[in-house]
């Protein structure tokens, strides 16, 4: 059987700071969804990987995002909460929809980030504007979903990344979904053993008894058969995650008949579980807070027509997969203990967890730091 990773690769702080700098500080890392920010001027302050980045839809519509620094003195320009300890309101980030704005000094920055003016150095002789614009970060959006990469310049091709799970999800229209609930979870795991559950269904059987009544192909096939460009299918009369995989809510338009019954899923990494149902999609953020801990934004998505309706309820789906989740959380949790042990060395992925070998494959794919 092939080895998995290191123990150590899950536990030490060294680990964690060589993911941080090999990898989400060099990837593609979904960030949110475009419906956060709407409209010219809204905007959000991200903690990405340890950095604050400012994310502004501009003038045009197209989003910004930029290094939550000024290149004056280098004074945080946008933080909610940072004047409001020293009981001080000052004039500071996204002004007027129009700027971001410096406290300090009172330098001014378009929202694509090229500095607008510097006050009392406008007419200082060899100061040169266009020489101090915002420390960018890549934005690119797909699916709806807001992707951010902290090395721009260096970042891998975007569209390149994404081209099999958006072929796979072509006929789903997430561009247009919505959230409708959120769910946080904080979890004392290593955000790369969550992928690594979430790529294998051999615990299923003994992990999820209300998931395999409704999907009896986890409990039989529990990986390495699963034809995920097809699909998952449900047992007979079930076509979606919910407590007897049934809904009201009408499929999203677009789907194939086989899309219709079917259950599908992507791991877009580092940070992104996609799982998608005939009418609702669970979304998941994975954010590593350190080597045993990782935050898990957990978005449900419905489509716009079920959500204005009067009896919209998304519940069923919401509660269906909260159980699931905690389920997964807890096995999760329980190898982050278990392989402190001083004789595990490292584990083993059985055949039937072949995707379980993926996070080996990226991660030696994402080079050194
Ligand atoms: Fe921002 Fe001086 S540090 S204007
Ligand atoms: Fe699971």
């Amino acid at each position: 059987m092939e080895k998995s990773l290191e123990s150590a690769a899950y536990l030490t702080a060294e680990a964690h700071v060589r993911d941080r700098a090999a990898i989400f500080h060099r990837q593609w890392l979904c960030a949110g969804r475009e419906e956060d920010m709407p409209a010219p001027g809204d905007h959000k302050v991200l903690d990405v990987a340890g950095e604050s980045v400012i994310v502004v839809r501009g003038k045009e519509g197209a989003l910004h995002a930029h290094y939550n620094v000024c290149r004056h003195r280098g004074a945080r320009m946008c933080d909610a909460t940072s004047d409001a300890r020293w009981g001080v309101t000052l004039d500071a980030g996204v002004v007027g929809r129009t700027m971001i704005r410096c406290p300090y000094h009172g330098w001014s920055y378009a929202l694509d980030g090229r500095l607008l003016a510097a006050p009392q150095l406008q007419d200082t002789p060899g100061f040169d504007k266009s020489q101090f614009p915002l420390h960018p970060v890549g934005v690119q959006s797909w699916g709806g979903f807001i992707f951010l990469n902290l090395s721009p310049d260096t970042a891998p091709d975007f569209a390149a990344g994404l081209a099999d799970p958006a072929r796979r999800l072509g006929n789903y229209p997430l561009a247009d979904l919505v959230t409708a609930r959120t769910i946080r979870y904080e979890l004392n795991a290593n955000w790369k053993l969550i992928l690594e559950n979430y790529n294998e269904c051999y615990h299923c059987p003994g992990v999820h008894p209300e998931l395999t009544a409704i999907v009896p192909a986890f409990r039989t096939r529990g990986g390495i058969d699963l034809d995920w460009e097809a699909g998952i299918p449900h047992r007979e009369g079930a076509v979606t995650y919910t407590w007897d995989g049934t809904t009201r809510r009408a499929p999203f338009p677009g789907l194939s008949e086989e899309e219709k019954v079917r259950h599908k899923g992507e791991l877009i990494y580092p940070n992104l579980m996609l799982s998608v149902s005939c009418d609702h999609a669970a979304a998941f953020l994975l954010w590593p807070l350190a080597a045993d801990r990782t935050l898990i934004e957990c978005r449900f998505l419905f489509h716009p027509d079920e959500v204005a309706k009067a009896d919209f309820d998304p519940s069923d789906a919401v509660d269906f997969w909260d159980l699931v989740n905690r389920q997964d959380w807890a096995v999760c949790e329980r190898v982050q203990s278990g392989i402190a042990a001083r004789v595990h060395t490292h584990g083993y992925y059985a055949p039937i967890e072949d995707l379980s070998l993926d996070i080996r494959r990226y991660i030696e794919g994402c080079g050194e730091p």
